[in-house]
């Protein structure tokens, strides 16, 4: 049947003229809205990014992002298990090698020895497989010069002599025992070129979580913080304009026929659109990375008292995944997962 509203139901026009459908019925009680929630948070889609700091013997705050560290060995152990105890799915991990050791190519990089392989060891010999280890694959936190890639006679990042860094960085990250690897560069055919150095030395196994769509973002800037990085000028000869989204789709297509077996979009939250759109056109498993700069935000807006800390939190948590992600990074993951327990 047909009535008089747009879905063909029941015209309204209950009694004296006033509404007979009623959305409101099904947000009178807490019960009520939980039963019929569209999307709810569970602890094991949480990643949590963490950040290890070669040479420190105490964890050192990131002031631009309160309640976050660059850990130390020790501390960093202690966060992943914590992660584990919580229910937390996996962690993502960042190397901050002391700065003396940056160079022009970025060597802490591969070094079996860098800061970035020996967590990852640390991590896998305290957590085994009971959580998902992933490790940022990019060269920026250890060049001296800041920048995702090496850089040609010209001072230009060389996409194809940063893809044989990356080569080599995957595989070093692969034997210290990551799970995942996160190439997260946005060099162009990074994917695929990773993918068949991982498998040539038999690393089958070990699987790619594409930074897809990477954004040119000014939310970046406390990361840069937390990574120490000496970074001058900026990254959008690499990352995306934030102006485009159809761009998207393209890296997206190449992304998959590289071989990624997870997709992401980063930012998350000015993102929203592209993640959808990613999200209705793949079958792998989509990421969103809520960045420094959207921790930051809310962190600074609730220290003054102008919003609620906690609500914002889990609103801006439940916009990313309703907007379709299955996976979300976020520094509150430990203590979103809590919460959610
Ligand atoms: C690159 C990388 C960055 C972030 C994650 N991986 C920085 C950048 O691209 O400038 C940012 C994460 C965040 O802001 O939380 N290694």
């Amino acid at each position: 049947t047909t009535g008089g509203n747009t879905y063909g139901g029941a015209p309204s026009g209950g009694r004296g003229g006033f509404p007979a459908v009623r959305p409101r019925r099904l947000r009178t009680t807490p019960a009520m809205r939980r039963m019929v929630a569209e999307h709810r948070l569970h602890p094991a889609e949480l990643i949590l990014p963490a950040f290890v700091r070669e040479g420190i013997t105490e964890p050192v705050g990131i002031s631009s992002m309160p309640g976050v560290y660059q850990h130390t060995r020790d501390s960093l152990r202690k966060a992943a298990a914590e992660a584990v105890a919580a229910g937390v799915g996996g962690i993502m991990l960042f190397g901050v090698p002391e700065d003396g050791r940056k160079d022009a190519v970025g060597s802490p990089g591969t070094d079996p020895d860098g800061i970035l392989q020996v967590a990852l060891r640390d991590v896998r010999a305290e957590v085994g497989d009971d959580l998902v280890v992933m490790s940022d694959l990019c060269l920026d936190e250890f060049t001296d010069h800041g920048h995702c890639g090496v850089l040609d006679e010209r001072g230009r990042v060389d996409n194809d002599a940063t893809l044989e860094r990356y080569a080599e960085m995957a595989c070093v990250q692969a034997e210290a025992g990551a799970h995942v690897l996160g190439p997260s560069g946005m060099m162009d055919g990074q994917i695929g070129f990773v993918r068949r150095a991982l498998d040539e030395a038999g690393h089958q196994d070990v699987s790619l979580l594409a930074y897809t769509a990477k954004y040119a973002s000014a939310f970046y800037g406390p990361f840069r913080e937390a990574v120490n990085s000496s970074l001058r000028g900026d990254r959008r000869t690499y990352q995306q304009d934030p102006a485009n989204a159809r761009e998207s789709m393209r890296e997206l297509e190449l992304d998959i026929a590289e071989g990624a077996d997870m997709v992401m979009v980063k930012p998350a939250m000015p993102y929203l659109d592209v993640l959808c759109r990613i999200a209705d056109a793949v079958d792998v498993p989509v990421a969103a990375y809520q960045i420094s700069g959207e921790y930051a935000m809310v962190e600074a807006a609730a220290e003054r008292g102008w919003i609620d800390r906690d609500a914002a939190i889990m609103e801006t948590l439940t916009g990313v995944k309703r907007a379709g992600a299955n996976l979300i990074l976020t520094y509150w993951a430990t203590e979103v997962a809590r919460r959610l327990s």
